[in-house]
């Protein structure tokens, strides 16, 4: 009884820290990408899935999809990361999706590193409520700012080079393995890298 009523309280401190990053993200008035998003009506990003997931997945920014629905991964790339995970039977709530900057950028231009810099803390809170086994990045730009975070020791490689491999990481709960994966998007239009991608998500069963 005792050890339900325990883990009772920690979900709903989970919740409340996860309602309050919505909340600040909602009223970020000092991101340069909160008058856009005002302006045309849109929403931030904030993330998906389960609070308790294992794996959690980095994006790089909500697109023109995302940002209409508030919903990361809801587009062109979310089908393709849909096919990617049922691949590998692994279900779309069973994991966390989310993104380092949580307002879309003009235009669907990369993130600049101030806009990196301003939404990045979030994500770090994120990280140490959720306490995931493996960070699983998505693109050269979560890969890159995920790397330089929690794997000090490493050198940024080229995704070319990265992708797949599993990189030691320390956070403040301890040991977190970082797997750097393409950005869903390279597949799109080319199957060969949607065969990559499926042998590189085979590495996240084990986590499962
Ligand atoms: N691309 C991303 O990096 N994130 C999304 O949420 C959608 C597309």
């Amino acid at each position: 009884m005792e050890i339900f009523l325990k883990l009772d309280s920690m979900n709903a401190e989970k919740k409340e820290k996860m309602r309050q990053i919505r909340d600040e993200i909602f009223n970020l008035t000092g991101s340069p990408l909160y008058k856009e998003r005002t302006k045309n009506k849109v929403f931030p990003v904030i993330g998906e899935g389960s609070h308790d997931a294992a794996i959690m997945f980095v994006g790089e920014a909500p697109g023109k999809n995302e940002a209409a629905t508030g919903r990361p991964f809801c587009g062109a790339s979310g089908k393709i990361l849909d096919e990617l995970l049922a691949s590998v039977n692994i279900p779309r709530e069973s994991v966390y999706i989310t993104n380092i900057v949580k307002d879309r950028p003009t235009g669907n231009r990369d993130p600049l590193p101030n806009e990196i810099e301003i939404y990045a803390p979030f994500l770090e809170r994120q990280i140490d409520i959720m306490q995931p086994k493996v960070i699983a990045t998505l693109g050269r730009f979560s890969m890159n700012y995920i790397i330089d975070s929690f794997c000090p020791d490493e050198f940024a490689e080229p995704i070319s080079r990265a992708h797949g491999k599993e990189f030691k990481g320390e956070t403040s709960y301890g040991e977190v393995i970082v797997l750097p994966l393409y950005h869903p998007a390279v597949a799109v239009y080319n199957n060969n890298m949607k065969e990559t991608l499926k042998q590189d998500f085979k590495l996240l069963k084990k986590f499962t």
